[in-house]
């Protein structure tokens, strides 16, 4: 399996909660190594690009709303199939249907303030990766 990065973000409920050092602990304790981070506030210009998929959905300015609620905490994250390793690692978008021991079972508090991001796909991640941290943070 090749080594890949991928675009990890504790959202808004999480910092609120000072859940950043749990977080980070959670994933590097899965094996993902952190190769950039920025603890910082999304505009709503940033957020409608990152999640321009969602666009026009009825749960979309809810998803603004929250993103931009409070800080974030961007990361990009490198191991072996990383994006999809990171998804498992995360959980489904419910925690309701996230399987235990994942991070949104154990910490998100809805769909919507569900704790973290992760890509999912390795194109998405890097888009993501070069949207936060420029193209530099996709070379090895
Ligand atoms: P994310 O992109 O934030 O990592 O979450 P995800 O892949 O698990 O889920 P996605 O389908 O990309 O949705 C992005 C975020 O929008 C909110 N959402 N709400 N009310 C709803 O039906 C609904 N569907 C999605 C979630 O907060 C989700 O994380
Ligand atoms: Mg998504």
């Amino acid at each position: 399996m090749a080594v890949e990065r991928t675009l990890f973000i504790i959202k808004p409920d999480a910092t609120g909660r000072n859940l950043v050092g749990k977080m980070l602990a959670h994933v590097e304790d899965k094996g993902f190594r952190l190769i950039e981070a920025r603890y910082t506030r999304l505009t709503r210009e940033q957020c409608h690009e990152f999640y321009s998929e969602h666009a026009g959905k009825g749960f979309f300015p809810e998803l603004v709303d929250f993103m931009t609620s409070g800080p974030v905490m961007l990361c990009c994250l490198e191991r072996e199939a990383a994006a999809a390793a990171l998804r498992e690692v995360i959980g489904a978008t419910d925690p309701a249907q996230a399987a235990e021991g994942t991070v949104r079972r154990l910490y998100a508090e809805s769909k919507g303030r569900n704790s973290v991001h992760g890509s999912d796909s390795q194109a998405s991640a890097e888009r993501e990766v070069k949207l936060f941290f420029g193209v530099a943070a996709l070379t090895h």
